[in-house]
């Protein structure tokens, strides 16, 4: 079986190019580089033993795409990562987010249709669910309206998948909606290495503890919550991965029950800013720097996620605890620091 894996040399993607390859799926990459780089192949294959094929291909360019799709007659199945997925710079720049985000989707599935690609599955977002009104929420929580076009991005992209599923004969589509991916690889050979300063939690937590951050801002502490900051489902990047594994065989097994099925990618446990900064310290044995500042405009207070559809219809649940993954996170920015 060829999987597709679009957007395979980036964060999420790598380890589930590595997953795919530990459960016997021939991958085949594409990735523009605009937010990873090409030597991840060669960090994919020191952890699997394989190297995935690549192509560079921008998906934005039609044409190419057609063509690629030409030339690679024999793709059983996709997952589809390649997205923006800044949420701060979708604000300052939503033209770029609306036609990286949704062109790149419509090209995929028109080729789906045309050389009767039949699984596809979708890297959603627990941000369509903006500010919950009840926790933890479920895959019928109501999609409110997105604070930003990034998480309009993902609402659309949703959308477009209802509507062509529900007129295809042969398509069938998972859409995994994550909560917080954190953590690396436990060679430390993958991990996530945000290009500038970073916007994510985690990361900025890392670049603190190895110096290159003079100190993390907590935004805020005034919260309605158990300590005043915000919170969030955390799940370990493997366990994300290997969720992706798991729709896959549901829909190449025909397991899935519609041709549209939509699950919660999250661990099911909030934590609060002040409750990761804190295991990032007893799990690395030292202190961090951290001050607390004004809100983050458009921060939710708390989301996490029910899980039982996934436990239990999917038949995947995440494994690692957040420990776990602040450890690797930490493990993985020493090797690229060389620390
Ligand atoms: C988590 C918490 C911040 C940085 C976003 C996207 C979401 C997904 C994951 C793509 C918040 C606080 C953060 C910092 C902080 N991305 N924080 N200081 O905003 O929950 O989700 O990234 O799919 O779509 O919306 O993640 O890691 O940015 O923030 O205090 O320097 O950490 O306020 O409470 P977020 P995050």
């Amino acid at each position: 079986m060829k999987i597709l894996v679009t957007g395979g040399l980036g964060y999420i993607g790598s380890h589930t190019v590595v997953e795919l390859q530990n459960n016997g799926y021939d991958v085949l990459v594409i990735d523009n580089l605009s937010n990873s780089s090409f030597d991840v192949l060669d960090r994919i294959e020191s952890i699997s033993g394989i190297r995935p094929q690549y192509q560079e291909l921008e998906l934005r360019d039609k044409p190419a795409v057609i063509s690629f799709f030409k030339q690679n007659s024999d793709i059983d199945a996709i997952i589809h990562f390649a997205a923006s997925k800044a949420v701060g710079e979708s604000v300052e720049n939503p033209l770029l987010y609306y036609e990286n985000n949704l062109n790149t989707l419509i090209y995929l599935l028109q080729e789906c249709d045309a050389h009767s690609i039949n699984s596809f599955i979708f890297s959603s977002s627990c941000t369509v669910y903006g500010e919950p009104d009840s926790l933890p929420i479920t895959e019928s929580a109501p999609v409110k309206k997105a604070t930003s076009p990034y998480g309009n991005t993902k609402q659309i992209s949703e959308e477009i998948l209802i509507d062509v599923c529900s007129v295809s004969e042969t398509l069938n589509t998972i859409a995994l909606r994550y909560f917080n991916p954190i953590g690396a690889h436990n060679t430390a050979e993958i991990g996530e290495l945000p290009k500038g300063t970073p916007q994510n939690l985690v990361p900025f937590i890392t670049q603190t503890a190895a110096g290159i951050r003079k100190e993390l801002s907590v935004f805020g502490d005034d919260y309605p919550t158990v300590d005043g900051s915000c919170i969030r489902d955390y799940i370990h990047v493997v366990d994300l991965a290997n969720a992706h594994v798991v729709a896959l065989e549901r829909l190449l097994n025909k397991k899935n029950k519609a041709n549209y099925e939509v699950f919660n990618i999250g661990t099911g446990r909030g934590s609060s800013v002040l409750e990761v900064v804190n295991a990032f310290e007893k799990v690395t044995n030292q202190k961090l720097n951290y001050k607390i500042v004004d809100r983050r405009p458009g921060d939710v207070v708390s989301v996490y996620a029910d899980t039982n559809k996934a436990n239990d219809e999917l038949g995947w649940k995440a494994e690692k605890s957040m420990e776990d993954a602040l450890e690797s996170a930490w493990k993985w920015e020493k090797k690229v620091r060389g620390i």
